[in-house]
Order: structure tokens, then C-alpha cells, then sequence
């Protein structure tokens, strides 16, 4: 068997244990995981390499460990925290400790802002607990041994370290108080047995590894989520991966730049999408707002139109704007088929527009027609070169097609958008 023939192998044992994707992580990485490991074990022929991890599974692990992608940092993405927060205070009914879930956990900084997080907005600490997951043994060494250096702690904002952290050799040392909020456990997303304890979660991060699987993995992830997930509980994915639950049966909680989710039909039933949040599309109530009504509009709907001067009913902009509503809520729904149709009729009866041929784009990538999502994404793009949607789709499809140098360019432009954006 040549090189390229046992690599592929190598791949495959990874896309089945941890779903990760060559398509969007690159043949080099593998690469390179597979030289350190064999160097590690002696080991100087891959055919040997392959028989040893095959019968191995503690090698298997160092292997997964030598692949994945730890990057993180205490309260990376802020405003998901914030979010959590919001969803909590909202939705809390009874007395039971609340159930919250980080999976993938990394090196444990994720589920140590939640507990900060928590902790600060004034929930005792015997009123939540949080579930820590990852596949990485040695992410979750890290997480227990709890030591972090700068590299953990970002951005200007970093006052929390004055409050939940003491000096320590090698770095900084979370307290007591915080740490014994968390429960580390090593676990697969994608396997049944993640699930820990007989209660849903009640919030669950997922942030920053759908982004690592392809579309059917991705499917297969979600899909755990949502029975891991209270009805009303609330899930939160990363800036990249927001357009992927929306296509699984979540529908979005519109709290800026949280990127976060509920399940669709609790969605519907729910203030989750309220009303009033659409209301400065359309003419302006008599009524003074409903509270929502006054938070900026998400950083995701950047081209949404101001809010006209009061018109008929039935005038042509409220009803394009009640046909996209309609387009959103049957993608939230997952009724692709009828998002297609609904989105065409709307170009149709409307003229072109930035929602309508995202919608249409997201439709064909559902429907994995990859030339026809893109060229739609692209459409909505020479219209609204900000479309937040549009460009966190493009780019998880051009990574899923292999084309790493264009996703990346979107990734950067995605990032100067938040930037602009003030966040
Ligand atoms: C980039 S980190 C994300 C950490 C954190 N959620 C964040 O957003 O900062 C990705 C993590 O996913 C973990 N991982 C990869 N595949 C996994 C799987 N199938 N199940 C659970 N964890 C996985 C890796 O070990 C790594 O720690």
C-alpha cells in the first residue's frame, strides 16, 4: 500500500473517532500529528504505526490528542456569557441546580468564565453545577491541574482574574469557589454515553468544534445536542458556526453576537423570537416598545432596513418584509424545501435581495448543492457586503471544499466586521 493509500486510513480512523473532517482541518495537519507520534513510539514505518494504534487504544487517544485544536481562552466571545446569563433569569423555574454543559471544554477556561460568569451575576453556588467535556485527555490534565498563563487571559477586559484567580508557579490558579463548580469527564460528542446525570442541560456551550466536522458529522453532533438540551434550554455555538443549527431543528435567540439557540418548537411557543424585535422593520407602534424592542439589532442582520415612516398595511415593503420573516421561520423549522420555493417567489415578486439569496443559498447547501449555495451566498454579498450570514456560510463551505485560502480570507474579513462592530 503507498504513503497516500495508509494515510487515508489514518484519516478515516479520525473522521469515525472524533468526526474530524480532512476537508476542513487539511491533510498536513494529520501529517504532522502522525510524525510526532511515530517518533514518539520508535516507531519509523507507518504500516507498523498503523498496527500498533489499531490495537492500541491509549496510543489512539495520543494520536487524537496530537490532532486536535485546543485554542481557547477565559470569556473568549463574551457576549455568550452575557447571553447565558439573560436565558437563565428568563427561564429558571424550581429549585433544582441548574445543569450546564461545556462540550468541547478544552483546557477548562470555557466552563471557568461560566462559573465566573454565574457567580457574578449572583447565583449561589450550590445553585448551578457545570458539566466539563472534551475527547483530549490531556486537555482535561490541563483543566484539572488549572494553571494558565497570559495566553488564557485576552483582550483588555480581564478584571475577573483580580477576583477568581491567585499567583501561582507557572501562572495564575482559579479559586476554590469557581473550580468546584466544574466536572471534567472525558467524552466524545458524538457518542450516546456524553450525556452525564439523568437531567437535561439547561444551557449547553458547543462553541468552535462544529466548525472542525463536515456537514453530516455536523448533523450527527446537533442532533446529540438537542437530546442533551432541556426543551427550553438554551445552546450556544461559535461566530463560524451559527448558520449550522438553524438547519437542525434550532431556532436563533436574537441576543447580539451571542450566536445563540433554543429548540424550534420552544422557539415558537417562547418570547424567543418576540415580536417586537421585528418591529423596527415595519412602521412604528403607538405603543411604547416591549423591552426587546430597544436592543440593537444583531451584528448578523446588518443590512436589516431602518424603520420606515408608518405605511398601510398592506404596502409592498411590509410585505416583503413579512415574506422573509416567513422565509426565516420555515428555515428555523428546517422546511428547506419550502425556503427554496419561498425564497425564489420572493426574488420574483420583491427584486433581489441580501436575505432572500442567503436563504436560498442556505437551501441549496442543505440540499448539498455546494455551486448553487455559493453562487447564491455570493449574490447576497454583492448586495450586502457586511451580510454576517452570508459570509459565515460561504466560509464553512469553502473549508468543507477544501478551498483553505478563501475561507480563511472570510474568516478575517468576518473578523474585522466584529471589529467595526465595536465588539
Ligand atoms: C478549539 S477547542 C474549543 C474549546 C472551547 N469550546 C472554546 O470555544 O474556546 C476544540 C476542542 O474540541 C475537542 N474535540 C474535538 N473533537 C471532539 C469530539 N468529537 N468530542 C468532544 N470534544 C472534541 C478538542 O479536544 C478541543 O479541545
Amino acid at each position: 500500500m503507498d504513503e497516500t493509500a495508509q494515510i487515508r486510513d489514518f484519516e478515516k480512523l479520525l473522521k469515525e473517532t472524533i468526526g474530524l473532517s480532512m476537508e476542513t482541518v487539511g491533510a498536513s495537519v494529520i501529517r504532522h500529528a502522525l510524525k510526532r507520534r511515530m517518533a514518539a513510539c520508535t516507531i519509523s514505518d507507518l504500516h507498523a504505526y498503523w498496527a500498533f494504534v489499531t490495537a492500541n487504544p491509549a496510543e489512539r487517544q495520543e494520536l487524537v490528542d496530537a490532532v486536535i485544536v485546543p485554542e481557547t481562552w477565559f470569556f473568549r466571545d463574551r457576549e455568550a456569557f452575557g447571553a447565558m446569563v439573560r436565558h437563565l433569569r428568563e427561564h429558571r423555574s424550581g429549585d433544582r441546580p441548574l445543569k450546564l454543559l461545556s462540550l468541547p471544554c478544552s483546557t477548562g477556561e470555557e466552563p471557568y468564565s461560566i462559573a465566573m460568569a454565574l457567580l457574578d451575576a449572583g447565583f449561589p453556588d450550590c445553585s448551578f453545577q457545570i458539566d466539563a467535556i472534551d475527547i483530549s485527555s490531556r486537555n482535561l490534565v490541563h483543566a484539572q491541574r488549572a494553571i494558565y498563563g497570559r495566553n488564557s487571559f485576552r483582550g483588555d477586559d480581564i478584571a475577573f482574574r483580580d477576583r477568581y484567580f491567585e499567583a501561582c508557579e507557572g501562572g495564575f490558579k482559579p479559586h476554590d469557589i469557581v473550580r468546584r463548580q466544574v466536572r471534567f469527564r472525558l467524552g466524545n460528542v458524538l457518542s450516546a454515553a456524553a450525556q452525564t446525570g439523568p437531567e437535561a442541560y439547561d444551557v449547553a456551550f458547543c462553541r468552535n468544534l462544529l466548525i472542525y466536522f463536515d456537514r453530516e458529522t455536523q448533523g450527527a453532533a446537533l442532533t446529540r445536542l438537542r437530546q442533551m438540551l432541556a426543551d427550553d434550554g438554551l445552546l450556544l455555538v461559535g461566530p463560524a458556526e451559527s448558520g449550522l443549527p438553524p438547519l437542525l431543528g434550532f431556532a436563533s435567540v436574537r441576543f447580539p453576537r451571542a450566536f445563540a439557540f433554543v429548540k424550534a418548537p420552544a422557539a415558537r411557543a417562547t418570547t424567543v423570537e418576540p415580536p417586537a424585535l421585528r418591529k423596527p422593520r415595519r412602521a412604528p407602534a403607538k405603543a411604547a416598545p416591549a423591552p426587546q424592542a430597544a436592543a440593537p439589532r444583531p451584528a448578523s442582520r446588518p443590512f436589516v432596513q431602518k424603520a420606515a415612516p408608518a405605511q398601510p398595511s398592506a404596502s409592498s415593503p411590509d410585505r416583503a418584509d413579512a415574506s422573509l420573516t416567513e422565509i426565516e421561520r420555515a428555515a428555523d423549522a428546517g422546511r428547506l424545501t419550502e425556503v427554496h420555493a419561498a425564497a425564489e417567489r420572493h426574488i420574483a415578486e420583491f427584486g433581489p435581495s441580501p436575505d432572500a439569496f442567503y436563504w436560498l443559498g442556505l437551501a441549496h447547501d442543505a440540499a448539498d448543492a455546494a455551486e448553487d449555495a455559493m453562487r447564491n451566498y455570493r449574490k447576497a454579498l454583492y448586495l450586502a457586503p457586511d451580510h454576517q450570514r452570508a459570509l459565515a456560510q460561504l466560509r464553512l463551505l469553502q473549508q468543507r471544499l477544501g478551498d483553505h485560502s478563501g475561507a480563511k480570507a472570510l474568516a478575517d474579513r468576518l473578523d474585522r466586521l466584529a471589529k467595526r462592530s465595536g465588539t
